[in-house]
């Protein structure tokens, strides 16, 4: 008679469904030219598979066309699809560029409730924000305000946020403000990944 170790584990089919389900559903909320797979950096898939010793945070640098956006895509295909096999639970993710999450932050916005978006953001499983350094304006003290909310909440109970930016970590003072640059400095210890190479772009449409 096999050992009950040899039968299989019938919650591995209902969570395999599920990151199944949730990894279709996020590709068809992915923009259509980061659809398709692309050789990932290993310390992009590293910080995915939310092992013990990858880093919380990811912040994707590097210059203009150079892959950022579809790298961290990619990789939060991954992570879902990781962290519903590690806990059987469906987590939530939260995308923005950045220019539209400073305007929504705006208190005169009014698409959005700032204070039901700062929890939001807050509390979501993932916040991937692209981007970063598009606004050329700088934003104002309240959306930085609103910022140091959502980033210290989620630095005190270390939930991921993942950055794709075309300026260095250190130079995001201006953009996020004192507070937050400083937690952000910790965070993305250890999960600061500059991505080298050409424009991709150039020659695409040649
Ligand atoms: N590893 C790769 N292999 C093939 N194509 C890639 C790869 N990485 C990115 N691309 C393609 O290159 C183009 C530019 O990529 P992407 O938009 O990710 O650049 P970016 O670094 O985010 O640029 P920006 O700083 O302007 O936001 C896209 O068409 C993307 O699909
Ligand atoms: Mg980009």
């Amino acid at each position: 008679m096999p050992s009950t170790s040899d039968q299989p584990d019938p919650r591995e089919s209902v969570y395999r469904e599920r990151r199944e389900d949730a990894v279709a559903a996020y590709l068809g909320r992915t923009p259509v030219i980061y659809q398709h797979d692309i050789p990932l950096h290993p310390l992009a898939a590293h910080w995915a598979a939310q092992a013990d010793d990858a880093p919380q945070n990811l912040f994707l640098t590097g210059a203009i066309g150079v892959g950022k956006t579809h790298t961290a895509w990619q990789a939060t295909r991954l992570w879902l699809d990781r962290r519903i096999a590690n806990t059987g639970r469906q987590p939530t993710i939260q995308t923005w560029r950045s220019t539209r999450l400073f305007d929504a932050l705006q208190p005169n916005n009014h698409d959005y409730d700032g204070r039901t978006l700062t929890a939001q953001l807050q509390r979501t499983d993932l916040l991937y924000i692209d981007d970063l350094a598009a606004a050329r304006v700088s934003p104002s003290g309240w959306t930085q305000e609103r910022l140091y909310e959502i980033f210290d909440e989620r630095y005190i109970n270390r939930r991921p946020v993942l950055i794709t930016c075309d300026v260095l970590p250190g130079e995001t003072e201006a953009i996020v403000g004192e507070r937050v640059q400083s937690r952000m400095r910790e965070m993305f210890r250890g999960g600061v990944l500059l991505l080298e190479g050409d424009d991709r772009r150039k020659g695409a449409a040649a």
